[in-house]
């Protein structure tokens, strides 16, 4: 019988998950079913998996939607997109687009800084200057730089003008690391008539104080599985099939139901030198192709959400949109695919994701940073409300209309990849995660002594807020 239907419905071009086949058996008529059921969905998916056949069969007479036979049947829970760049790229690249670009990143953050306290009153730069008193202002950081007696030196910009802030080698704010591009907000006394203002503070827009997620009714949970890099030849096959394993059984009765990928999803080609040397498959597609299959260990009922990071195959700029259709359809229905970063609610609960690029700058121009803590480069990125705040580095910007890397809204969780470490933390209420990896140690890794954290899963629930991480290794 489950041959003969199978043999029937392939004939036809129509692809059942293994736990849609169990379902579509259950009924009187099975392949009539299938070929009814298909009829009403608004796209032909690439293989019809559980929750295509739920979604009609409890709402239509087709059935009386039994429960699939190994896990009782629960449906794919609703993901909300908050911020997404996807279909909604506007850059072209000109030299007006960075002008507007810098200028929607001011405005933004500058809106943010104006409600802080220590601001109240805050002048434009130009008319700061004049003045022979306390100011404060807000700008735009040009340029930092170290004068010859190891002072620092701050030029900032606003919509009027620009001006030099000094901040004395002795003061307590040395330790503020003031980087390009971030927006600050400057607190201090104008010297040397006009010439440049005397930091006494610097004001960050940072996010404020909570206490963390308060408990909701939700019992579901959310795993985060970052850079899975399939196709290099140290992808961790062994650990994957433990961790999908575990998916299949336990995860799901207690209560898994969204899975997020924060980038690197598989290893690319051409991205350093010499790659094609660790790749075990050496085509694109055949690496989405693999990914794919081993996203079918995630079950049918798991609400997969795949974000690009800078491995995959859509631009480097960001923010990235999500995968073209060429490769989407590679994949089940089942996947959502996001753009990078991304802003999701689920069950309540805001998501904010990003692949995390923007670390290898940051851990150059922040003193105190290393690839080994990618949790304090995160509170870097929360502190300024920007996930990356420098230009011209090794971050490749794109200069759409709206800054869309700008956090303008507080996430309860923020989530990276990209360092293949793996973390969990939390600052002034928000979970901080940094996603692992399934990737061993790569060439370039060992050459610069790092040693990743591979085969862990940070498990949130969205109803208490509690991380656990799970251990594959
Ligand atoms: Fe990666
Ligand atoms: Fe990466």
């Amino acid at each position: 019988m489950r041959d003969q239907v199978l043999a029937e419905l392939m004939e036809e071009g129509i692809f059942l998950s293994p736990e849609a086949l169990d379902f579509v058996l259950a009924q009187k008529e099975p392949v009539p079913f299938v070929r009814k059921a298909v009829e009403a969905m608004p796209q032909m998916p690439l293989v019809v998996t559980m929750d295509d056949l739920r979604d009609l069969a409890c709402s239509s007479p087709l059935s009386a939607c039994p429960p699939s036979p190994a896990i009782a049947p629960f449906k794919r829970g609703e993901v909300k997109v908050l911020k997404d760049i996807t279909g909604n790229s506007t850059c072209e690249g000109n030299i007006i687009d960075f002008a507007r670009y810098f200028n929607d990143r001011f405005q933004t953050i500058k809106r943010i800084l104006g409600r802080r306290r220590e601001l109240a009153g805050s002048m434009p730069i130009a008319k700061a200057m004049t003045l022979e008193r306390e100011v404060r202002c807000i700008g735009l950081v040009n340029e930092v730089r170290t004068t010859k007696n190891g002072h620092t030196m701050i030029e900032i910009e606003d919509e009027e003008g620009k001006g030099l802030v000094f901040v004395n080698k002795d003061s307590d704010l040395t330790g503020a690391h003031v980087i390009q591009d971030e927006v600050v907000g400057i607190v201090g006394k104008v010297a040397k008539k006009g010439g440049m203002i005397v930091a006494t503070d610097i004001v960050r827009p940072d996010v404020p104080i909570t206490g963390g997620m308060a408990p909701s009714d939700s019992s579901a949970k959310i795993a985060f599985l970052s850079d899975v890099h399939v196709g290099s030849s140290t992808f961790l096959s062994k650990k994957w099939d433990k961790m999908a394993r575990w998916a299949r059984t336990d995860a799901v009765r207690e209560g898994l139901r969204y899975v997020l990928i924060p980038g690197d999803c598989v290893d690319g080609i051409g991205i350093f030198p010499d790659q094609e040397e660790e790749l075990d498959i050496e085509d694109i597609f055949e690496q989405y192709r693999a990914l794919a299959e081993r996203l079918k260990d995630i079950p049918d009922g798991v609400q997969l959400i795949v974000q690009p990071g800078n491995h995959d195959a859509v631009r480097l700029a960001e923010p990235q949109p999500s995968f073209p259709e060429e490769i989407a359809r590679l994949f089940d229905s089942s996947v959502m695919f996001v753009g990078n970063p991304c802003c999701l609610e689920i069950e309540g609960r805001v998501i904010l994701s990003y692949h995390g690029k923007s670390m290898d700058d940051l851990v150059n121009a922040i003193q105190g940073l290393s690839y080994n803590h990618p949790l304090e480069a995160m509170r870097e990125m929360l502190r300024r409300r920007h996930l990356a705040p420098i230009y011209g580095g090794k971050t490749q910007l794109a200069p759409e209309k709206k800054d869309h890397l700008v956090i303008d809204q507080v996430p309860d969780i923020f989530v990276t990849g990209h360092v293949h470490g793996a973390g969990v933390a939390e600052y002034r209420g928000i979970k901080l995660i940094n996603a692992s990896t399934w990737q061993d140690q790569t060439s370039f890794q060992r050459m610069h002594n790092f040693v990743p954290d591979p085969a862990k899963v940070p498990v949130v629930d969205l109803g208490t807020g509690k991380c656990v991480v799970k251990d594959f290794n």
